[in-house]
C-alpha cells in the first residue's frame, strides 16, 4: 500500500473514531469532534442501510422504492418533545400518502424500547404509529448520516431530517436542537414545493403554501414564458416573474 494511501485510512479513522472532550480551540484536533463520519451534503446519495425497526427488518432503498421519503431523528425514547412529534407524524399518514411520501424515524434506543414507547404515544397523542421506528443502539445510521452532534450531545441524535427524492438524492436537511420540536406542517410544505420544482420551472417564494402565485426560473427566456406559463404571468421586475401555481 502507498504511503499516501495508509494516510488516508489513517485519517478516515480518527474521523470515525476519535472524539475529544475539549473545547481547546487551540487543538488541533478538535476539528476531528465536530466532523462526521460522513458529510452529507444536498444532492449527495443518501446512503443505504439494512436495520431493525417495529415493522421488521429493513433496507432502505428497498423500503423506499419509488416512493420519496423523509428519514427524522430524535434524541431519546420516552422523552416528551419526541412523543409529541412522532404522535403528529401518525397523525399526518394521509398526507405522506398523498405525497407518495415514505417516513421513517430513527432513534439511538433499542427494539423493546421504541415498542414501549409505541403505546405511549398511541395512548397519549391519540394516534396509531403507523410508520417505522429504527432502533439503532450502536449509532449505526445515526453517524452515516451525521445525526450526532458531539459538541450538542456526545450521546443522542440532535432532530434531523432528511428529505429524499425517488432517485435517492438527498433535497432537503434539517437540524432542530433537542429542546424545539419541528414543525412537520412545514416538511409538507417542503414536500410539495420540491415536487412542483421537479416537474415545472418554478421556484417557491417566500413563505409560499400550496395553491399561490411561484416565481418563473430565471433560466426561462422572457419569449418562452407564455408558451410554458398558459396560465399567465407578472414580471414585477426583469428577474421577479410570477405564475400561478402550473400544476393546479
Ligand atoms: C425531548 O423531549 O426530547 C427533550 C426535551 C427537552 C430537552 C431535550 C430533549
Amino acid at each position: 500500500m502507498f504511503p499516501i494511501e495508509q494516510a488516508a485510512i489513517r485519517f478516515s479513522f480518527a474521523r470515525t473514531h476519535l472524539c475529544i472532550n475539549t473545547n481547546d480551540f487551540t487543538n488541533p484536533l478538535l476539528t476531528l469532534k465536530t466532523q462526521n463520519a460522513m458529510e452529507l451534503r444536498l444532492g449527495d446519495t443518501a446512503p443505504n442501510f439494512t436495520a431493525q425497526t417495529t415493522e421488521g427488518e429493513i433496507d432502505f432503498y428497498e423500503w423506499l422504492g419509488d416512493s420519496w421519503g423523509v428519514l427524522f431523528s430524535h434524541p431519546a425514547d420516552f422523552t416528551p418533545v419526541c412523543t409529541t412529534e412522532l404522535g403528529r407524524t401518525a397523525q399526518l399518514k394521509d398526507e405522506f400518502a398523498k405525497r407518495n411520501t415514505k417516513v421513517m424515524a430513527v432513534s439511538v434506543n433499542d427494539l423493546d424500547s421504541h415498542k414501549n414507547w409505541i403505546n405511549d404515544i398511541n395512548e397519549t397523542q391519540n394516534t396509531t404509529v403507523n410508520f417505522p421506528l429504527l432502533a439503532d443502539p450502536d449509532r449505526k445510521v445515526a453517524t452515516l448520516y451525521g445525526m450526532i452532534h458531539p459538541n450538542a450531545s456526545d450521546n443522542s441524535t440532535v432532530r434531523s431530517v432528511f428529505i429524499i427524492s425517488p432517485d435517492k438524492k438527498i433535497k432537503l436537511m434539517l437540524t432542530y436542537p433537542a429542546s424545539t420540536g419541528r414543525n412537520f406542517n412545514e416538511i409538507l410544505r417542503v414536500i410539495d414545493s420540491l415536487q412542483l420544482t421537479a416537474n415545472y420551472s418554478v421556484a417557491t417564494p417566500v413563505d409560499w403554501q400550496y395553491g399561490e402565485d411561484c416565481i418563473i426560473v430565471p433560466a426561462v427566456a422572457d419569449a418562452d414564458v407564455p408558451s410554458k406559463f398558459p396560465k399567465g404571468h407578472k414580471v414585477i421586475k426583469p428577474y421577479l416573474r410570477t405564475t400561478p401555481q402550473p400544476n393546479l
